[in-house]
């Protein structure tokens, strides 16, 4: 357990040796504690050309005499919604990959409390000031942030941040990838308050391989951290004491006869964490996951991922998914679809994601925007690949739904330093987490006419090998698909993380022919796979890509997709496709 939390510190500091100052990693648990909400609106002034910092712009200042004159001013403009993206607010911002500048005010009465000013994410950049004073920054569009301003809060506040979601060959997404590029500060805001000496962060699970040991640690913060720290379960009357280092970490492990979590039974306990001054409260289920042969055995009991793919997109309001409801509507089209599993792709979505799907009942797989291209060759990128990873285990470590971690999708294995930088994560990642599995998306697949196989020297750090196909889109069939045959020379579970083709919905016609678009081709190309997926030995789950259709700014066909990636077995509106039914009946017919 040391040597885990020995590895987050690790990367941190490896972060800072690389200038990348990325302020404070979150605390765990943000929902479970004393916020006060920064969410509403907030002003702004939009920048295209970085001229507003050189105004001084982040102190916010005022003229002071006859002759000066300021060129910015926040409290006329107009405002944004937080959490939501700024694209989908302002028709002149639809497809604005730039910086724009966001103003919030707070009063505060200082009291004996710590104070955290936290970010849910801000997609791409961003730079926090306080009071004139710069707190920091964060780079990665999906995960969450904090930085702690106990003795930097006044009476009265002013935050400003300059957001910026311009691509960066150094980026994690990089340049080019397939979905929109929604900036802001897209998640939720909240000032923290804990006291002095708090519960910082905790990890509460089943240990790795058994069934009535629940395995974890507890890490205080403050001056004086040497504590004892209990652990309740008051449903299962327990109730275990430990007591803290003089770095306010403590192990434990304890005997536990839990009711485990599952899709058809999603039990939650009521967990209380209190040290000698702080409390928190948590809901977390107890489930085991492992692999054993070319099995997903959940509870001890093999498993067929019956999934689909979900962007973090409410594409009927072509908006960013923010909150519990639009999870609440995700989640829901992929529970109606037959779905016990779902691929957050391609990038870690919004905590309520995860905290609703604990209660509904759905096996995640979580990934980094690690997508196609990236520059794994530059030092900065692995580092930032690897601080992504720490920082989404660290936000939803204790999640039961989440079943996976995965470290990529679709690398080119010709990318120079893939192979170390990708085999370092998913050690890096296990090292973090050794409960749950690792993974990655690969289309790097062998078509020899209908004979198809996977070689890849990561799939050797891998628990379970995602494999994306677009048989019938990207890649004609060759023969019938009954007669496909799937080789590997790897004795691991196999999930189609991907397979699908565009269709638009209410486009009727030809069956056989791509260029259509039509209901019916997308219907048989979905037919054609569920026949090839029956004769797959080693298939243990699939993933339709995707559930609905979504935007992208490089799908430009004038009749078929006008800016939107036609996959969706729903279309934007949420409307079900012919290929919705052919999944839907696929699924109610395999029986876990
Ligand atoms: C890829 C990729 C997706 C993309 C999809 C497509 O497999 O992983 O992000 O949207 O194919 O081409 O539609």
């Amino acid at each position: 357990m040391l040597l885990k939390f020995m590895i987050y510190l690790l990367i941190l500091f490896c972060i800072t040796l690389n200038n990348i100052s990325y302020g404070q990693s979150s605390m765990g648990n943000v929902l479970g504690r004393n916020t006060i909400s920064l969410n509403g609106k907030w002003n702004y002034i939009i920048d295209p050309n970085n001229n507003a910092e050189g105004m001084g712009i982040a102190y916010d200042a005022r003229p002071t005499g006859k002759t000066d004159f300021l060129e910015y001013y926040f409290d006329e403009s107009a405002s944004l919604q937080v959490p939501g993206d700024f694209n989908s607010q302002l028709t002149e911002l639809t497809y604005y990959e730039n910086y724009v500048w966001y103003k919030k005010t707070f009063a505060y009465k200082k009291n004996e409390k710590r104070l955290f000013l936290h970010f849910g994410a801000v997609n791409y950049k961003a730079d926090v000031y306080l009071n004139g004073e710069k707190l920091g920054i964060h780079e990665g569009g999906y995960t969450p942030f904090q930085f702690e301003i106990t003795d930097k809060v006044k009476a009265a506040n002013t935050i400003i941040v300059k957001v910026n979601n311009k691509r960066y060959k150094d980026g994690i997404p990089e340049l080019g990838y397939d979905w929109f590029n929604y900036g802001g500060i897209n998640r939720d805001v909240n000032l923290i308050e804990t006291p002095p000496n708090y519960i910082e962060d905790y990890f509460i699970q089943l240990k790795k391989g058994k069934s009535d040991v629940i395995k974890g640690w507890v890490k205080l913060d403050g001056k004086s951290v040497k504590q004892q720290v209990r652990i309740a379960i008051p449903e299962l009357k327990l109730s275990v004491i430990a007591k803290t280092n003089d770095s306010g970490f403590v192990s434990f492990e304890f005997n536990a006869k839990v009711q485990r979590w599952s899709p058809e039974n999603p039990k939650l306990y009521k967990v209380k964490v209190t040290s000698e001054n702080d409390t928190i409260l948590d809901d977390i289920g107890f489930r085991t996951i492992e692999t054993k042969g070319t099995e997903i055995l959940l509870n001890g009991k093999s498993i067929f991922l019956k999934g689909v793919n979900i962007h973090e997109e409410i594409s009927a309001e072509k908006r960013k998914s923010v909150d519990e409801k639009d999870a609440f509507q995700l989640l829901s089209a992929a529970k109606e679809l037959g779905c016990n599993f779902v691929r957050l792709t391609h990038y870690p979505h919004h905590e309520y994601m995860v905290r609703l799907a604990d209660k509904m009942g759905l096996l995640l797989w979580e990934e980094i925007p690690v997508w196609q291209w990236i520059s794994f060759e530059d030092t900065a990128v692995r580092y930032k690949m690897n601080y992504m990873m720490k920082e989404i285990i660290q936000r939803d470590k204790n999640r039961c739904s989440i079943i996976v971690w995965s470290v990529s999708n679709e690398t080119m294995p010709t990318a120079k330093a893939r192979f170390q930088s990708i085999a370092k994560l998913a050690q890096l990642t296990k090292q973090m987490d050794d409960t749950r599995l690792v993974s990655s998306a690969f289309n790097n697949i062998r078509y020899d006419k209908n004979q198809l196989s996977i070689r890849d020297s990561l799939i050797e750090y891998m628990d379970i090998v995602g494999l994306n196909e677009y048989l019938g889109w990207y890649t004609p069939w060759v023969g019938k698909p009954s007669e496909y045959v799937w080789k590997f020379d790897f004795n691991k579970p196999v999930i189609i993380s991907e397979f699908g083709v565009e269709a638009l919905y209410g486009n009727h016609g030809s069956a056989d022919t791509a260029s259509s678009w039509t209901e019916e081709y997308q219907e048989q190309v979905y037919k054609d796979n569920v026949t090839m997926f029956k004769n797959m030995s080693s298939l243990r789950g699939v993933a339709p890509w995707v559930l609905y259709d979504f935007r992208s700014a490089r799908r430009m066909h004038g009749r078929y997709q006008k800016g939107w990636n036609r996959k969706g077995l729903l279309s934007n509106g949420g409307e079900k496709k012919k290929s919705w039914f052919v999944i839907k009946s696929y699924f109610d017919s395999i029986k876990n």
